[in-house]
């Protein structure tokens, strides 16, 4: 029989004890909810206040519940408001040494049976234990932000975490309505230990210049489908707490440079911004707390007029090649009014592009997308052609040829040639520097990358990439043409991986690291990334899809561009590949999907 929680206290009402407050609250458990001041106290009850009246307004709460949860909660000031509660779950700023003072506070003031929890995100929970003469009842309970939202609970034990504590605190997870995996005390145990790199890199995009933070943001919302771009994720997050959790991760988690805080965090949190909860972070809010982001002097303007600043005039494009991309491409470009010159190697494959984008449009008309009218007339502004001169009068280019570095460069000397003067010439390159076709050309300001995603009539992302040599009329140009296709452009500079496989390859690369030291299983660390991050797909679910194969080549590009030992690509990841278990297409690759 699982052991009955009645009573439970949290100590510290900031961004994550008072939604744990919430959540108890909300199923029906008795909370003492305790501050260091009246003040935190007051600030405390507000957002709980706050949180349950949007829940309210939303009509996910009646408000004869929310009345009901609000009487289960006792506000109070100080440890000594502990005494008879089950178990307590601390929730105070990411320091060690006041974590431990507060364990040896809570382990004097409460009851001999009555279980303590951190609710830590980076810190050894054992360290935190020891303060304790009970450090078997001692354990981690890991809410993710926003509590009352996100599903996943990591509940951490440690050498001595008696197993029946392990096992009443994994009860009453499922009491909660929450999904727990269970884990040993590592630092950032599996969300965070995969999140925080990929934040702290976002951050040092942003700090470089790279990228602007909407990019950043938008990028990763539209490319890989997360509820949110990094940086408004450290804004929720909180600044001052982010840096303390890299910091301890740097630490306690061999001294890897990519969870060295980058140097603005530092500035940030001195200056005070610390993201929501101070109302500025690398966004601006409405008020301190609120969610709601306004503009202030680096938001860009984003009209129609503005972009077009510059750009040139497009009517005619060509594009170059006959694979996945070269064929939603043309589609994109045909269905958005443009004319279309197709260039394949040979009127064989010309053919099958055709068909391929007829088969798509179609699918379109069938589910009541497009009207019939408009696949016929997008159909009717693609010319066919295995002829490059056909490019000749055409306003932008567009190569999606094979990813080989001495094609692309053979491909854009010819276009040289051929084309007018003013073209835009873009290459969809994923992976090769965009200034080496550039230079294939006499005329580098032209060259831009435009990285589109597959498949390209579905992903509203393009990547923008301008070189050192890029124009800043070929940048509009090619953001123009984003807008009138109906896709939302980033523009960022030419570095491997661009922006979203910079930002996520490593990420996934981590994931297979740890799951290569045992730590937990591919499906804990799934669900740890869906249930805790709110990604659509977990990291194995992911790979499987991309391909291993894919995924390899880009993490060794990155590794060998940037030389981050980091980055080196798990010898798991290289073993599968060699195995052949290349994921779906291969019917295997971390799962088995023989059976689907
Ligand atoms: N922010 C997140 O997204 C997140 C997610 C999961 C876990 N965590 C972890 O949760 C913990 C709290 O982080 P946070 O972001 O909520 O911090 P926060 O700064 O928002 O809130 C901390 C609260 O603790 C209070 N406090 C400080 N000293 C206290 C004391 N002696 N007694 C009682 N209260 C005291 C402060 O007044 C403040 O209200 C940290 O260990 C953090 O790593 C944070």
């Amino acid at each position: 029989m699982a052991r009955e929680f009645s009573t439970v206290g949290v100590v510290g009402l900031g961004t994550m004890g008072a939604g744990i407050v919430e959540v108890f609250a909300r199923n029906g458990v008795d909370v003492v909810a305790v501050e260091i001041s009246e003040p935190a106290l007051e600030r405390g009850r507000a957002t709980l206040t706050s949180s349950t009246d949007r829940a309210v307004a939303k009509g996910k709460l009646a408000v004869a519940d929310r009345d009901a949860l609000h009487e289960r909660v006792h506000f109070e000031v100080g440890l000594d408001a502990l005494r008879s509660v089950d178990l307590v779950i601390e929730a105070v700023p990411e320091h060690l040494d006041l974590k431990q003072r507060i364990f040896a506070e809570l382990d004097r003031v409460c009851r001999p049976d009555a279980i303590l929890a951190t609710n830590t995100s980076s810190l050894s929970v054992t360290e935190i234990s020891v303060a304790t003469s009970r450090p078997n009842q001692v354990i981690g309970i890991h809410f993710f932000n926003p509590a009352p939202v996100m599903k996943l609970v990591e509940v951490v034990r440690t050498v001595v975490t008696a197993p029946e504590v392990v096992a009443d605190v994994e009860a009453l997870c499922a009491r909660l309505g929450k999904v727990d995996v269970t884990i040993n005390d590592r630092a950032g145990f599996i969300a965070n230990a995969l999140l925080f790199g990929y934040l702290n890199h976002a951050v040092g995009m942003f700090e470089s210049h790279y990228a602007t933070r909407e990019d950043i943001d938008a990028a990763m919302k539209l490319g890989c489908g997360l509820p949110m771009g990094p940086l408004a994720l450290m804004d929720l997050i909180g600044l001052d707490t982010a840096y303390e959790i890299l910091d301890t991760m740097y630490r306690r988690g061999g001294r890897d440079r990519r969870h060295a805080p980058v140097p603005l965090l530092k500035q940030m949190v001195t200056a005070g911004l610390l993201g929501r909860k101070s109302g500025r972070g690398f966004y601006t809010y409405e008020r301190p707390g609120s969610p709601k982001v306004v503009p202030d002097e680096t938001t860009p303007q984003t009209t129609d007029a503005a972009l077009a600043d510059g750009a040139r005039a497009i009517t005619k494009v060509g594009v170059v090649g006959s694979g996945t991309m070269a064929t939603g491409i043309i589609e994109v470009f045909a269905k958005a009014g443009y004319e279309v010159v197709s260039v394949t190697r040979g009127a064989e494959k010309s053919a099958s592009v055709c068909e391929a984008v007829k088969t798509s449009l179609n699918k379109g008309v069938v589910r009541g997308k497009l009207a019939e009218v408009d696949r016929d007339a997008a159909l009717g502004r693609i010319t066919w052609t295995a002829t490059l001169d056909h490019l000749a009068d055409v306003d932008l280019v567009i190569e999606a040829v094979v990813e080989e570095l001495s094609v692309k460069k053979a491909l854009f000397a010819s276009l040289d040639e051929i084309c007018k003067p003013g073209v835009v010439l873009a290459t969809t390159t994923s992976s090769l520097p965009v200034v080496d076709v550039a230079m294939a050309t006499q005329r580098p300001a032209d060259v831009v990358g435009l990285h589109f995603f597959n498949p390209a009539p579905v992903m509203p992302l393009v990547e923008v990439v301008r070189t050192i040599r890029t124009s800043p009329e070929a940048t509009a140009t090619a953001r123009a043409v984003c807008a009138a296709l109906g896709k939302t452009a980033v523009v960022c500079g030419d570095r491997s991986g661009f922006i979203v496989n910079a930002l996520l390859f490593p990420y996934l690369n981590d994931a297979v690291k740890m799951l290569e030291a045992s730590y937990s299983t591919a499906d804990d660390i799934d669900h740890a990334m869906k249930l805790g991050c709110g990604y659509p797909m977990g990291p194995f679910e992911l790979l499987d899809v991309v391909g291993l194969d894919v995924s390899l080549a880009i993490q060794r590009e990155l590794y060998l561009e940037l030389r981050e030992p980091g980055f080196a690509p798990a010898p798991l990841l290289e073993h599968l590949v060699t195995a052949g278990y290349l994921g779906r297409k291969a019917r295997r690759g971390f799962r088995d999907h023989s059976h689907r």
